[in-house]
């Protein structure tokens, strides 16, 4: 009768396969070797005896009317083992019927088993993320006590920009991606704590060959961040890496071709940099520095028209000038 149904048996994920009141019909041999129970010990009981109270109400009831519509469901399970220890997985089940019986097969996908037993959820690691940058930000630069205003605001409108322009542009950027880039935004110029604080804070214009020193910023950050990523070595970093080198690599760079370190032009910029440059320049005007004054909204914004196509992206100026104009950007 579930010959059909066999095949599933082989897979490397643990398998199982239960009739509709969820009686275990089947196990594979990685369900034996995950959970402690051999076939002949589970085959027969229902499949709820490796709950635990860690998996939401919610949860079962969301797999029960997917059950009851005949349509397959994935979720995320706490169960435990038959030596008592928790188990982590998301599970598919999938209804099949066969000869007029309906039979349902789960496949067990095992996720990564933290040492406090706790599966972190996306959010909370895109929290830790985001604060981890932030330390890692503020404490690089922390040698002019008014860059921590500068990171927080960029960070802050970084991600305001990302979600206007989202829209505006229908880019269809995942949540991810706009965290990502809202996180990374921070590390712009991390770069910049390898620079002899001589030249960085240095009052009036610089020599030729100071400016080359500066500029190195943008390739120091990223030998930076290749260094401390190869540290951390773990896959919750991972998704942030690419997208934090874009924005510290080519945040200088300009719309048309005249910025650096590589005198990239137009779309060949990435656009977390192209954003993040607009940002930067308006926050960098628009606050006051011990060497300059601050610049009013009035001429800021002129600057802003002025360098579409040349110095920055057109819609990326256009999608910053709509916050503005909706009294989106905190003053
Ligand atoms: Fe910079
Ligand atoms: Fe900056």
């Amino acid at each position: 009768m579930i010959n059909n149904l066999q095949i599933f048996l082989a897979l490397a994920d643990a398998v199982i396969i239960t009739d509709v009141e969820h009686r275990i019909l089947a196990v594979n041999e990685s369900y034996e070797i995950t959970t402690g129970y051999s076939s002949d010990q589970i085959i027969g009981k229902k499949a709820g005896i490796l709950r635990t109270p860690y998996t939401p109400k919610e949860t079962y009831l969301h797999m029960r009317e997917a059950m009851n519509a005949g349509s397959s469901w994935s979720g995320v399970f706490t169960n435990r083992k038959k030596n008592h220890d928790l188990w982590h997985s998301s599970i598919t089940i999938t209804p099949f019927v066969v000869e007029g019986i309906t039979y349902y097969v789960g496949v067990f996908r095992e996720l990564e088993q933290l040492e406090r037993g706790s599966y972190l959820n996306e959010d909370r690691i895109g929290k830790i993320q985001g604060s981890l940058l932030k330390v890692l930000a503020i404490s690089c630069e922390i040698r002019d006590p008014s860059i921590e205003t500068h990171l927080l605001r960029v960070q802050q409108l970084t991600q305001l920009l990302v979600i206007r322009h989202n829209e505006r542009y229908q880019l269809s950027l995942s949540v991810e991606d706009i965290s990502h880039i809202a996180n990374s935004s921070i590390l712009h110029d991390i770069g910049k704590s390898a620079i002899p604080e001589g030249i960085l804070y240095k009052p009036g214009p610089l020599a030729d060959y100071e400016r080359i020193i500066i500029e190195m910023h943008t390739l120091i950050g990223v030998d930076i961040i290749n260094k401390i990523y190869a540290e951390l070595d773990d896959e919750l970093f991972k998704s942030e890496l690419s997208m934090a080198k874009n924005i510290i690599l080519y945040h200088h760079e300009k719309w048309n071709g005249t910025g650096y370190p590589h005198q990239l032009h137009g779309v060949d910029i990435p656009l977390e940099a192209r954003i993040v440059s607009v940002v930067d320049v308006f926050d960098a005007l628009t606050a006051k520095r011990p060497y300059k004054e601050k610049w009013s909204i009035e001429s800021t914004v002129q600057y802003l028209e002025e360098q579409k196509g040349q110095h920055f992206d057109s819609e990326v100026v256009d999608s910053f000038l709509s916050l503005l104009e909706d009294g989106l950007i905190p003053m």
